[in-house]
């Protein structure tokens, strides 16, 4: 096992241990959720944990997670989550995230928006001084605003690229079917509130990877251990 994956489990570990029984529990998308999601299914397998239902934040989690046997719901069924546990790209000091890097970020935002507790795992090296200085700031937007969308990105400063699928020839598409822009700034974002704003304000961004004061616990593994932040 490499030292980035032991990081990521050692924190699935941590975040798993917050769940009890009876919990519905939203399930993140990414390397890192993956790991929490197996965890989550060897608990419930061994009988540790019991009526636990999972609501998924994208096709692949529901895919693993109906794989591993976790019981799954819709956000009809089950309105209000008691607990998600998802991955990040970034965190500030203000527990303000980045996330999206899996392009699962419109779901990822819906689950965690109606969670009573939203903790996001990763390993340590994520924390960053200021967003949009480690990571890209995903940004989702339907295909026909694409090129407006593009040209009004960049003259707010950002340099804009356009994901590409794992083929680096067609573009990524998301689970809804959209497109992803991938937003760079050159001094990080230097206030994330007005950016999120901006970003609203144009019909055809559906959604961006801003998750501010969403996260009520971060939990960061190094090999120190896990380092357990709470809003
Ligand atoms: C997917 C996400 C992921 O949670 C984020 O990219 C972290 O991924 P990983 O755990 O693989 O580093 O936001 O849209």
């Amino acid at each position: 096992m490499t030292n980035t994956q032991a990081l990521k489990e050692k924190a699935a570990h941590y975040a798993v241990q917050q769940l009890v029984s009876g919990m519905v529990v939203g399930l993140g998308t990414g390397s890192t959720a993956e790991c929490a999601i197996r965890l989550l299914a060897q608990q419930i397998r061994q009988g540790i944990l019991t009526d636990i239902v999972g609501i998924p934040s994208s096709a692949a989690a529901a895919h693993l997670a109906h794989k591993e046997g976790i019981p799954l719901g819709t956000l009809t069924e089950y309105p209000e989550i008691d607990v998600t546990i998802d991955g990040l790209d970034e965190v500030d000091p203000q527990l303000n995230l980045i996330k999206g890097l899996g392009g699962a970020l419109l779901r990822e935002k819906i689950v965690a928006t109606f969670s009573r507790r939203v903790i996001v795992i990763g390993e340590a090296n994520k924390r960053v001084d200021r967003l949009g200085t480690r990571s890209p700031l995903p940004v989702e937007v339907i295909p026909m605003a694409l090129w407006p969308i593009t040209l009004y990105l960049q003259d707010l400063g950002i340099t804009v690229v356009q994901r590409l699928a794992q083929d680096q020839k067609t573009p990524f598409v998301t689970d809804e079917g959209n497109n992803i822009l991938d937003c760079y700034f050159a001094n990080g974002i230097v206030d994330p509130y007005a950016l999120e704003l901006a970003l609203r304000s144009r019909p055809g961004i559906v959604e961006n990877g801003l998750f501010l004061g969403i996260a009520s616990d971060v939990m960061l593994a190094s090999e120190l251990g896990v380092e357990h932040l709470r809003r």
